[in-house]
């Protein structure tokens, strides 16, 4: 696990790299006395940017099925809402509805309660690994985790307010406080989706309130899709006759529509907007460039497909010439990751090791990810380098 020390290393680096430094909060930089960088509610987390709060799982932690939420990835594109109140919070619905409504959060807690276990997984998570680089945050392969969501439906919700025949797509608006020009989170999602028996406006996490990280006190809960579909600090819901049109629709969160060459322009109208995630795996342990001690060894990790089901995982232990059957865990539902595991007899010398994953939809894990101009979606078969003496 990253000591502290690392810790702050990782603060510098990511942020550094990123050319904010000046933006690095006085609290961030250490005392002499302590050179940790204290997030409450925050255990263990890799920063890659401590402007906006930008934290990675260490990918030991995809040992458990759920991720206990102080080591739940967290990303936000702005500012946290400085003043939020359960008392004072609402959510508004309208638009192309028949009777526009309010809720309190008292009045969601009196809802009939839906709970999805998701693997939230953000769409540039992997990002660095795509070659040649692209810029953003420079995630590994931590920015995604699995915890129980639970709240009312949406749907339960929207029909509530009856959806008008024109209604086609739904909007979340975040409470995010917005610097300078930044325009405001907002992004739609289709109808379709919206009304799915799994779609929540969540305010539970692993059977607890959601903390401010996470969106307290609702947030939207949209399985199987990238976790900007997932609004968090909701406050408004509208539906539209239309898709929302903004920057975190387009040109934010789009993917080209056939396979484009660093440098090319892409025009808006030869791209779509990114919906549901990748077939993938990763390899949680052992950790790349370990050293270990020569005789029975466990390969283990998590793998998920977004809205299909993981139906294999292979490892190579031998760089890829062959490949063995993984034992999928126990613990599933639709959209969650499969923890996996293989055992294997590791004789000394210098092994790759590597996972691909295939899904319930034909889709496997390629060796190369499909490179794109925003790092989304990196999904190439994982690898790590072990020593074992
Ligand atoms: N919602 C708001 N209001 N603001 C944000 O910046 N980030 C989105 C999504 N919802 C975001 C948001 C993105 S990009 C991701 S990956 C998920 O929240 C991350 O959720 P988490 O921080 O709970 O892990």
């Amino acid at each position: 696990m990253n000591s502290r020390r690392t810790f702050l290393k990782q603060v510098y680096g990511a942020t550094l790299a990123l050319g904010t430094a000046s933006a690095l909060p006085s609290w961030a930089m250490g005392s002499g006395q302590s050179d940790s960088i204290a997030i409450p509610g925050e255990d263990g987390l890799i920063v890659r940017s401590a402007r906006f709060f930008d934290l990675e799982t260490p990918v030991e932690y995809f040992d458990r099925w759920l991720t206990p939420v102080p080591h739940f990835f967290v990303r936000n594109h702005m500012h946290e809402p400085s003043e939020l109140s359960a008392e004072s919070w609402r959510l508004s619905i309208g638009g192309e509805l028949d009777k526009p409504l309010a809720f309190t959060l008292s009045d969601l807690g009196k809802l009939q309660s839906h709970s999805v276990v998701n693997t939230l997984e953000c769409a540039g998570n992997g990002r660095s690994l795509h070659r040649p680089q692209v810029p953003g945050i420079q995630w590994g392969k931590g920015a995604v985790s699995t915890a129980k969501f639970s709240g009312p439906r949406l749907r339960d919700v929207l029909q509530q307010a009856g959806v008008k025949t024109g209604g086609k797509h739904v909007m979340f608006r975040g409470l995010d406080e917005v610097p300078g020009k930044v325009p405001p989170f907002i992004r739609s999602i289709p109808i379709e989706k919206a009304l799915d028996s799994e779609t929540l406006i969540a305010t539970q996490m692993n059977d607890e309130p959601l903390t401010k990280h996470h969106g307290f006190p609702a947030r939207a809960m949209v399985p199987g899709w990238v976790g900007a579909a997932s609004c968090k600090w909701l406050t408004e819901i509208k539906v539209l006759d239309s898709e929302f049109v903004g920057n975190f629709m387009s040109p934010g969160y789009r993917f080209p529509n056939q396979p484009v060459k660093p440098g090319d322009a892409v025009k808006p109208e030869d791209t779509h907007v990114v919906t549901g995630l990748n077939v993938k795996s990763v390899i949680a342990g052992p950790l790349d460039g370990a050293t270990l001690k020569h005789g029975k060894l466990t390969v283990q990790g998590a793998a998920w497909a977004g809205e299909a089901d993981i139906v294999k995982v292979e490892v190579s232990t031998d760089g890829g010439s062959s490949w063995n059957a993984a034992a999928l865990g126990r613990e599933q539902s639709h959209y969650a990751w499969r923890l996996w595991s293989f055992s294997w007899n590791a004789k000394r010398g210098d092994h790759v090791i590597q996972s691909r994953a295939t899904d319930s939809q034909g889709r496997a894990q390629p060796a190369e990810a499909v490179w794109n101009p925003s790092g989304y979606l990196y999904n190439a078969i994982d690898e790590v380098k072990i020593h074992v003496a």
